[in-house]
């Protein structure tokens, strides 16, 4: 059974549905360079706002105007929980501003007053990909140790501005994306790094994500200095890597290929490094920028609870690729190949609800800590009927499916699990294509890939669906 105060909810992130991009003295963040893509079109990073580009995140959804109506609509589904992001870069407009801007702390003021009004508990993300430009491209994001104490000021005034608003709180989102460093998308949104024009970008992430591990050690313990009922997490991209076959050769290459996501949580939930990547850096003959005190700051600011996000799995075969088991292995490796037992969405993301289990039991079994599912969704393409709404059962199969799986993990394998809160609650632009055409919500919002539409909300049919649920705490899943 769920515990009575399970978190149901939704989650979305500040620059996938503000909109307002330059308003009340919000600076550019690494999303607002990011051009409209597609599943065949990667976004591209532009030097700057250029004249005659397509920016979506420039508008999303408008909800910087519009949230009271969108978080209305939530409290009707009975949300007990919504995660959304502080945008860095409305409250340190260039990352390194001596004063935090007021417009834009008093702006989330409203919006956790709004949650509150309604009975919503706010989930709050301090870095969802919204790094101040200004830090990207005059400190080399990540790669420059000067972001820890920027990184440490925005979440000290965070927490001293909302500590009776806000419990729950995580680090960054989906710290390791850029695991896969080939990927240009990832380093930039991480990290505010381009890795394509680092020396070594492999050298560079390691680098990138221990100053983010320091700094989210000192998020943790400045959240329990102010105020010690807060709940610091960590947020990880939890991807399952299964083996092709029983070779041994697959299963020990499997078992390698999940640093992509156990690296970064074990940092964050052990508070060490782990053999593994002593040995990894060792090998390189990597000189890394670890000290002594980065090391003590690690230990003691381990994370209250594990956050992930879970959407897909992924699985390895060690003949389909070069034989070297001890590089990191990313979902771009030659060897992640397709599982013939699983299918997939229009956009390649397999669709496996025991998936989701395993990294639960996985999580479980390694850390016995409190667990959080802080996203789990579907992307399909949707257009409104006549009758003025969406029949989604495709999105009710889904997560149907993956409550299931996630209630099993509670009653047979004993995990703690605090909540579980579905990803793009009203439809976001995606960050991966910035298109709206993969819509995610129980709410359709009438905006287009170019940013036409008149931006009104409909309710899915998912979204009555997802009220009993709610209301019945997962036991009515018809
Ligand atoms: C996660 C992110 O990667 O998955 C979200 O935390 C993102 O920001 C979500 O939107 C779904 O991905 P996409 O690319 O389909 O929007």
């Amino acid at each position: 059974m769920l515990r009575d105060d399970f978190l149901w909810g939704g989650a979305v992130a500040a620059h996938q549905v503000e909109g307002a991009y330059d308003e009340d003295g919000k600076g550019l963040s690494v999303v607002d360079v990011l051009t409209a893509g597609s599943h065949s079109v990667p976004r591209r990073i532009t030097d700057g706002v250029q004249p005659g580009e397509v920016y979506p995140n420039h508008w999303a959804i408008d909800a910087y105007h519009r949230f009271e109506e969108d978080i209305e609509l939530f409290a009707q589904m009975g949300f007990k929980a919504l995660r959304t992001s502080i945008d860095w870069s409305r409250i340190y407009p260039q990352g390194d501003d001596d004063q935090p801007n007021e417009a834009g702390l008093a702006f989330y003021d409203r919006v956790f007053d709004c949650m509150r009004a309604h009975g919503i508990e706010p989930v709050v993300t301090l870095v969802h990909f919204e790094i101040p430009l200004h830090l990207a491209k005059e400190y080399g994001g990540w790669g420059n140790r000067q972001l820890i104490d920027r990184f440490e000021r925005y979440a000290t005034t965070c927490f001293e501005r909302y500590h009776q608003k806000v419990t729950y709180w995580m680090t960054f989102n989906e710290i390791n994306n850029q695991y896969n460093f080939r990927n240009e998308l990832y380093g930039w949104t991480n990290s505010g790094v381009r890795f394509s024009q680092a020396a070594d970008p492999e050298r560079l992430m390691y680098q990138a994500a221990h100053y983010e591990f320091v700094a989210s050690a000192r998020a943790v313990m400045a959240a329990h200095r102010i105020d010690p009922a807060l709940k610091v997490g960590c947020m990880v991209a939890a991807n399952p890597v299964y083996p092709f076959s029983c070779h041994p050769d697959d299963a020990l290459l499997a078992m390698d290929a999940q640093h992509d996501t156990l690296f970064f949580s074990d940092l964050q939930c052990r508070g060490y490094y782990p053999g593994y990547a002593r040995k990894l850096f060792e090998r390189r003959g990597w000189d890394m920028d670890i000290t002594a005190r980065d090391l003590d700051e690690l230990a003691a600011g381990t994370v209250d609870y594990l956050g992930y996000s879970y959407y897909l799995s992924n699985t390895i075969d060690h003949a389909a690729g070069p034989a070297d088991g001890y590089d990191p292995i990313a979902c771009s490796d030659p060897r992640m190949v397709d599982n013939p037992f699983v299918p997939s969405t229009d956009w390649g993301w397999r669709i496996d609800p025991k998936g989701l289990r395993y990294m639960m039991k996985l999580f479980d079994e390694r850390y016995a800590l409190p667990q959080f599912i802080v996203e789990n969704g579907i992307g399909l393409v949707e257009e409104l009927n006549a009758a003025g709404t969406v029949e989604d059962d495709a999105r009710i199969a889904y997560l149907r499916a993956h409550i299931e799986q996630m209630e099993r993990a509670v009653d047979e394998d004993g995990v703690d699990l605090m909540g579980y809160l579905v990803w793009g609650c009203i439809d976001p632009v995606s960050y991966s294509t910035g298109e709206m055409k993969k819509r995610y919500g129980f709410i359709y919002v009438d905006v287009n890939d170019d940013g036409s539409g008149t931006g009104d909300r409909f309710k899915k049919k998912s979204f009555d669906w997802y009220r009993k649920v709610i209301q019945s705490n997962g036991k009515d899943l018809a």
